[in-house]
């Protein structure tokens, strides 16, 4: 008789779904996009229940610089397993953290690693945000913060509000007032002028806002922007616009936050995107692919700002063993395999090819990002164009596009300020091949679905 051991047999696709439905929460989001069973992935491929294969463009949410399951972090995470190291520590000190402390500090921009203190969070880039922004509110006495329109940085704004222990509060409670702050976004200027003269207004407004005396605002804590904004519908900030944002806010004594959370470990085609612009912030926050595809977060800050008290920022699962093997296996594979420069160069010719599209499909309204992390924001081709050109986003059109994605062995998620952003960030590692596969499915579905509704009647 032969055994066949480990594998469970193929789990029955359509009843886990069906389970799924009834038994989590109406909150589940990508569930509800992608209505898959995944029970395989290698690279950039998962392979569903029911036995298809797709090219996953969405990466965990942009979490596998390396894809899924790549041998070098299988590697890292078998080898970790195998020397019974304790999974678990909470914040001690351990070999793997400290190996990943080293691996990450070498990743970040010498100038700024020179002089930074580092501080692990629970498990998810919005802990970091949080203990980002109780940094700053501990080191400058002010409570305040500076976010700009579009941005997305976690879902966990009212845990400390809750949380009766002063100490952890200290020295202020957590949550002042934020002032919301133009991002640049050239497609749809928040000025109605586009291009770098709406960035140039954008800096000019925050700059004035500040600096007014009846314009409302108290000084801040500190200021908190992505340099490429992911969920906000991939729209990066131009260089000009962040060098701006640095000096604003160092001449007026306010932290600078970026919140590296998506853009980090190569994926803008800088191995951080703070790069691109060459500035020096005051923090740093960190998650995602970090971990080599398992949970890790970080702050990582200027040494000057460590004025917290111990267990300022505490928490559980801040000592992932295997995380920190996972991550510190990614940061160098990255960096010694040329990954970096590759998502720049793919980057730019998937950018070109979708561009090259725009005559056959019209209702492609922008194409935009940094190396692998861009975005396609779908327009209706007849609808009224605004100051700048821009037409009205579809986001109906968006669905069906990413429906007929799908149906096609692509997955794509949507995002942006009316969910009409096709959002593309497949691994660093992704092939030539692959980038040829995913151009032909995403123009196939995008032609499929601006027919749809015709074909449909
Ligand atoms: C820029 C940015 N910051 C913070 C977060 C929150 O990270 P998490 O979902 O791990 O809490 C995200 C998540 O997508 C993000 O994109």
């Amino acid at each position: 008789m032969t055994l066949t051991v480990g594998t469970p047999a193929a789990p029955a696709g359509d009843a886990i779904l069906r389970r799924q439905r009834i038994r989590e929460s109406a909150a589940r989001t990508y569930a509800r996009s992608f209505p898959i069973v995944p029970v395989r992935a290698n690279g950039m491929t998962v392979e569903g229940a029911d036995g298809r294969r797709y090219l996953d463009c969405l990466s965990g949410a942009g979490t596998l610089a390396l894809g899924h399951n790549h041998p070098v972090v299988l590697e890292a995470i078998r080898r970790t397993l195998d020397s019974g190291a304790p999974l678990h520590l909470l914040d001690l000190a351990t070999a793997e953290k400290d190996d990943f402390t080293t691996a990450l500090l070498a990743s970040l921009p010498e100038r700024f690693a020179a002089r930074a203190r580092i501080h692990f969070c629970g498990p998810a880039g919005t802990d970091a945000v949080e203990a980002a922004l109780k940094l700053m509110q501990t080191a400058t006495g002010r409570r305040g913060a500076l976010a700009f329109t579009g941005a997305y940085h976690g879902m966990t704004a009212g845990a400390l509000a809750v949380t009766g222990n002063t100490a952890v509060k200290a020295p202020l409670p957590s949550g002042g007032e934020v002032t919301r702050l133009p991002y640049p976004y050239a497609y749809r200027c928040p000025f109605g002028v586009g291009g770098e003269r709406g960035a140039e207004l954008a800096a000019a407004y925050t700059e004035r806002l500040l600096d007014d005396p009846s314009g409302g605002v108290l000084p801040p804590a500190a200021m908190i922007l992505e340099p490429v904004q992911g969920e906000g519908g991939v729209v990066p900030a131009p260089d000009g616009w962040l060098r701006e944002m640095r000096r604003i806010t160092a001449e007026r004594g306010i932290p600078l936050i970026l919140d590296e959370v998506q853009t980090g470990v190569g994926r803008t085609g800088r191995m951080w995107a703070v790069e691109h612009s060459g500035i020096e912030p005051d923090a740093m926050v960190l998650s995602k692919a970090i971990g080599g595809s398992l949970p890790l977060a970080v702050v990582v800050y200027r040494e000057e700002y460590d004025g917290w008290q111990p267990g300022a920022h505490t928490g559980t699962f801040r000592g992932n063993t295997l995380a920190m093997a996972a991550g510190a296996a990614t940061l160098r594979h990255v960096a010694a395999n040329g990954l970096v420069a590759r998502a720049e160069t793919v980057g730019a010719r998937i950018t070109a090819r979708l561009d090259g599209a725009r005559d056959r499909l019209p209702v492609i309204g922008d194409v935009r990002g940094r190396g692998l992390m861009l975005g396609v924001e779908l327009v209706d081709p007849a609808g009224e164009p605004d100051s700048c050109g821009a037409r009205p986003a579809d986001p109906r059109l968006a669905v069906r596009v990413r429906e007929a994605c799908l149906a096609r062995g692509l997955i794509v998620e949507l995002g942006g300020r009316h969910d009409a952003v096709l959002r593309l960030l497949p691994p660093l590692t992704i092939t030539d091949e692959q980038a040829d596969a995913v151009l032909e499915r995403l123009c196939d579905a995008i032609e499929f679905a601006m027919r749809q509704p015709e074909e449909g009647k």
